[in-house]
This record gives C-alpha cells, structure tokens and sequence, in this order.
C-alpha cells in the first residue's frame, strides 16, 4: 500500500507533489513525508499524520521552492507509524533519498550485513535498508545511480514501486517496480512519477505504466529509458494516452467521496453494460467472453478468487452463474486459495475480481492458477492494472475511479458485469429460454433507473441511522442473492463507523446469533418480494418475538413487513437475480450516515486502505 509520487522539470514542484499525495491517500495516510531538492540543499520534512499535517510541518520547517520533489503517503507494514519511519528515507551519507510502496522481505538479513559494513539506521523500516544498500553498491562498485539501484533490486525479495533521487546528479529520477503499480507521466521537459495517474492529470495525458521488473531512467532532456531489472535488457517505453479526466477525480460537491460515489452508481451501472447489452437484439456482446467461449462452454467450474467487498460480489454471482448458466462455481478468499494447495484444473476457469486489479493476494491467487494450468479471466476496475494485466482475459467494470475507501460503486458494478457474463453463458449453454434472457436484459437495463429511485430512499435512511449511531452491535440478515448483500451491509458498517456487525444468512440465525438478540440489537432484515419472502418473514417473526428492533428493506409496497418491522425502506421490484443491485444501495446510506453522524473519517476509515497491495 502507501502512495508515492514524483516530479522534476521546470515548475515549483511542492505543490504538484502535495496535491498529488492528497489524491493518494486513499492508499494510506498513517504518515506522509516529502524530499525537495532546491537546487542545491536536499531536505527532508515527514510526520506522522495525514499530509495536511505534512503540510503544516513544511510551512514550519522548510522552504519550499524547487523543481524535483519526492513525496509519500504511508501504511505501515515494518514500524509503527511514527516520524521517523515515514518516508522519505535518506540513506546513511543524505546523498540519496528514496519514497517506496512495498515490502522488502528479506530486510532484515541485508541490514544486519550492512550494518557489518559500518551502516547505521535510524528507523525499523525495509526501505531505510534499500536506500542503504543502493548507496553501498554505488561506492562498492563504483556505479551511477540507475546501475546502482538495478544491482540493489537484484538482491531483493518482495514487492516494490520506488523512486530514487541522488542529489549529486540532480537531473534524473530511478524508479523501479516489482509487484506494486508505478506511473511515469511525461510531460514536455517535465516527468511525474505516481502509484496512479491521478496526481498528474491536469499536466500530462501521456503515461507509462511500468511493468513488473522494470526500471526507469528518468532524466531531463531525454527520453525516458527502461531497463528490465534481472537481465538489464532494453524495453521499448509505451506511452498510453489517458482517458481519465480531472472531474472524475474530484468530489463534485459532495461531502465525501463515499456518498459521490454512492450516487454515481446509475451512470457506472450503465457505463458498466453500454455497448455491452443490446436488449432489442437480445444479444450481450463482451468480446474477452466471445473470444474465449470455447474455454467458458467447456468448463466444469468456475473458481472465483478475491478479498473484502470484491469477494462479496463474487458471492452474489456464484448465485447467478449456478442458477443461470448451471456451473458449479466456488467463491474463494484470494488469501486462502493461495495458501491451501488447491486443485486446480485446466478445466477450471478462475475470475479474478478486484476493483484496483492490484491486492497482493488476488494476485497471487491469480499466478497460483495459472501455473496450473486453468485459464484466469479478470474482471477489474482500474484499467491498465496488474491483475488486469496478469489475466488471460477479462472484462472492465468501467465504474470510474473509486476514491473513498469503503467500496460502493465497484460493488455494484462488478455484480453487472458478473451478472451479463452469466446471461451470456446461459444463454450460449441453452440453460435460459430466449424469452427469459430476454426478460433479464429489459430488467437489468431498467437498473440505473432503479437504483435512482432507491437513491430517493435517502433523508428516510438518515432518520434511521439516527435512532441507530450508538448501537453497539448489528444483525444483518438476508437469504439466497440478499445473504452476500447482507455481508457487505455488515461490512460497510464496520469499516467506516466502527460499530461491530455480522452478516447472516437469515435462516442460520437460530443456530447462534439469535442468542444476541435483545431489546438493544437493531437487525437488519432484506426481504424483498422474490426469493424466499415467507421464510423471512418467519425469521422477521423470531426476531419480533425477543423484542430485536427490526429494519426492513423491502420492495415497493409491502405490507406484510411494514406491519413487523421497526422501520421499512423501500427499494424497487426486479427480478430475484438482480435484486442485490438495489438491496445494497440503503445499506451503503445507513453505513455512510451513521459514520457522518459519530463523526468518523469516511473516506479514510483508521487502519484501512483503499488498495492492499500487500499481504
Ligand atoms: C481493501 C478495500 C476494500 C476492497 C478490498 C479488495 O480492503 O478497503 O474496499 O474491497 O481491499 O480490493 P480490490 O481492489 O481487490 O477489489
């Protein structure tokens, strides 16, 4: 995790760098720390805290005028987060500074061989060790930087996107990537360097996406030249013209990103299946399907591997391609997969599910399986991304980027895209009639405008969360395409209000969780029209009976619930299948208000990051 960025050229570079951290904190902001170099002096300010605590240190201590500028936002993996291990590192002669996104897993065995050497270290970090040992091949072997930092890296284990900058040649930026994402922008007579785009948008459109095992030699006045890492072999540098722009990264007048990015779900949803799902022809074209149809017909199962509310998603689709499409399917943490010698067939296809494409473990998973054998398909949100990269295939969600940490739209999208490769199958496999498929396009088509109706649900979902804030615990409780639903719902909850609360399937509550229930507990019951609505109305029954306080969401119009529950929020008819796609969206309300109301940081919830790209 943790955010780097980077800039040398001719403009003021502290505050393209600032800037730049704030738009990647959603990659963890436990620490922040900034190296500017004024042309002669290198300086160092770092803190720990968010950047505007960086920010109010350097108006302290530093000043701020200079053209190269390396900054970094942190989530601790090696020290707690303190002043001192925030990054940047200097190594031991401040010659050189170094910002890493990483772990370097065999720290320890070269800092105790450095420290042999005569090196000393101030901080328990890995990187503070990197920086060293670059600067000690340097003199050792008498090496300019780039060579320096090629040899360093080959004696590495573990994960890194990192940015070097030596003060004795201050015309060039090294930046190396093993494992965790790094962009170069490259502007004229200007260079960024980012985990993602975002902190260069407004400067420069073009971009590099570094590959693993790459290293980039960046300096003014030239062309960026790439080296690969292990056999120092020349690679030819692919300049992609971005298709994001600045607004899509800006809150847009909302409080938060997180409720922004509740209320952009019917437009992701229909950017999700636009030129996708043409339900006058009753056709869904996704060519990463098309083409690979032979392998998807001939599979005897879908293995399904992600984390967090990915995984969820995941969930939600073992239903839909089980029911739909009649293959058996596994849902599986990446974490556990990875770890647990599965068997893996080359009859398996594995889908990767992951919003950012770069969480260590789904990618992993993701290697695992394919060394294996079976044919791995993607389904990721950020384009370009390492797992987008690592599958055979795969298929975008196109949701736009998800800033606030606690996952809505990726949600919501990934259950479309999921949803449209299922029908697609089906439909190839002659498990649907024509008139049914027919049926799931016209309805799924109708969802973007769903979803704005259940939106509407809103101010009466903030009256709720209310009554609600200082809840100590919370049931959520759904049954067959709602129980994942109500998994996120519960998770939702604790990410960002810190509240514990556990999703159930609404029928296993008998067998604990109803033991919790009393007086003070408010459940969280989904019993929309379709699917097993009489069962849950039982389970409604049970909860009523040892005096829960119960919170319907149901469809437009019931009645049977409202005359139970403590409160009901109404959500639009659909079908079964596609009913978690409007079943989620009061849920996502009822954690963000109840968040906002105990005064939480939303966006950034303690301890969380939005991409975890480590283990
Ligand atoms: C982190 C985020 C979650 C996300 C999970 C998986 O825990 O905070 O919101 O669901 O990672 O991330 P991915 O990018 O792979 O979907």
């Amino acid at each position: 995790m943790c955010g780097i960025v980077g800039y040398i050229g001719y403009r003021e570079a502290y505050p393209i760098v600032i800037n730049g951290l704030k738009r990647l904190e959603y990659r963890g902001y436990d620490s922040a720390g900034i190296a500017l170099f004024d042309g002669e002096h290198l300086k160092v300010a770092k803190t720990k805290g968010k950047v505007v605590d960086l920010e109010d240190k350097v108006k302290r201590e530093l000043t701020t005028d200079g053209h190269i500028a390396l900054g970094h936002t942190r989530w601790a993996t090696h020290g707690v987060p303190n002043d001192v291990n925030s990054h940047p590192h200097y190594s031991n002669s401040e010659n050189l500074v170094i910002i890493h996104n990483g772990i370097i897993e065999n720290y320890e065995s070269l800092k105790k061989a450095l420290k042999e050497r005569g090196y000393t270290f101030k901080s328990d970090t890995d990187t503070e060790v990197l920086v060293n040992l670059i600067e000690d091949v340097m003199s050792k072997e008498n090496l300019k930087l780039g060579k320096a930092v090629q040899v360093a890296l080959n004696q590495v284990i573990g994960a890194y996107a990192i940015a070097v900058f030596d003060k004795n040649k201050p015309d060039e930026i090294i930046a190396a990537r093993l494992g965790s994402p790094l962009a170069i922008g490259v502007g004229k007579d200007e260079f960024f360097i980012a985990s993602d785009a975002s902190p260069f948008l407004e400067f420069t459109k073009n971009a590099i996406y570094l590959e693993d095992e790459e290293l980039a030699i960046i300096r003014l006045g030239r062309d960026v030249k790439i080296r690969k890492i292990k056999d120092d072999s020349m690679v030819d540098p692919y300049v992609q013209a971005l298709q994001l722009n600045l607004e899509q990264i800006e809150k847009g007048g909302y409080e938060h990103f997180m409720l922004k990015e509740i209320y952009e779900q019917p437009s992701a949803i229909l950017d999700t299946f636009r030129g996708r799902l043409l339900s006058n022809e009753a056709i869904i074209k996704m060519s990463g399907v098309e083409d690979n149809m032979k392998k998807f017909l001939n599979a005897e199962r879908i293995i399904i591997v992600a984390c967090g509310t990915s995984w969820h998603a995941g969930l939600v689709s073992e239903y839909i391609f089980e029911d739909l499409a009649r293959i058996p399917v596994e849902v599986e943490y990446a974490s556990e997969f990875r770890y647990r010698n599965p068997v893996i067939t080359e009859k398996d296809i594995v889908i990767a599910i992951s919003q950012s494409g770069e969480t260590a473990d789904t990618l992993a998973a993701i290697k695992l399986a394919k060394s294996k054998g079976a044919f791995v398909f993607g389904v990721c949100n950020v384009v370009g991304s390492s797992i987008a990269r690592e599958t055979h295939a795969g298929a975008y969600t196109h949701a736009g980027p998800e800033i606030g940490v606690a996952s809505t739209k990726a949600f919501t999208t990934q259950i479309t895209v999921l949803s449209l490769i299922a029908l697609r199958l089906a439909r190839a496999k002659g498990t649907i009639s024509s008139s049914d498929f027919r049926h799931h396009l016209i309805e799924l088509e109708l969802i973007p405008d769903k979803v704005k109706k259940a939106l509407e649900s809103d101010s009466y979902v903030k009256t709720v969360a209310d009554i609600y804030k200082t809840a100590k615990n919370c049931l959520y409780l759904g049954r067959g395409y709602n129980f994942p639903v109500a998994l996120e719902g519960a998770l939702k909850l604790k990410e960002i209000s810190y509240i514990h609360a556990e999703g159930y399937p609404a029928a296993e509550m008998k067998h604990g969780p109803i033991a919790l229930i009393d007086e003070q507990m408010p459940v969280i019951v989904i019993a929309t029209k379709k699917g097993h609505y009489e069962k849950v109305v039982s389970n409604i029954q049970e909860i009523k009976s040892r005096k829960g306080k119960i919170i319907g969401v149901v469809t437009e119009g019931d009645t049977q619930v409202k005359d139970l529950a403590d409160h009901v929020i109404e959500v639009p008819e659909t079908l079964e299948a596609l009913s978690p796609l409007l079943t989620t969206i009061p849920l996502q309300l009822l954690s963000y208000h109840i968040a906002v109301m105990l005064g939480k940081n939303v966006d950034q919830p303690r301890n969380l990051a939005k991409s975890v790209t480590v283990e």
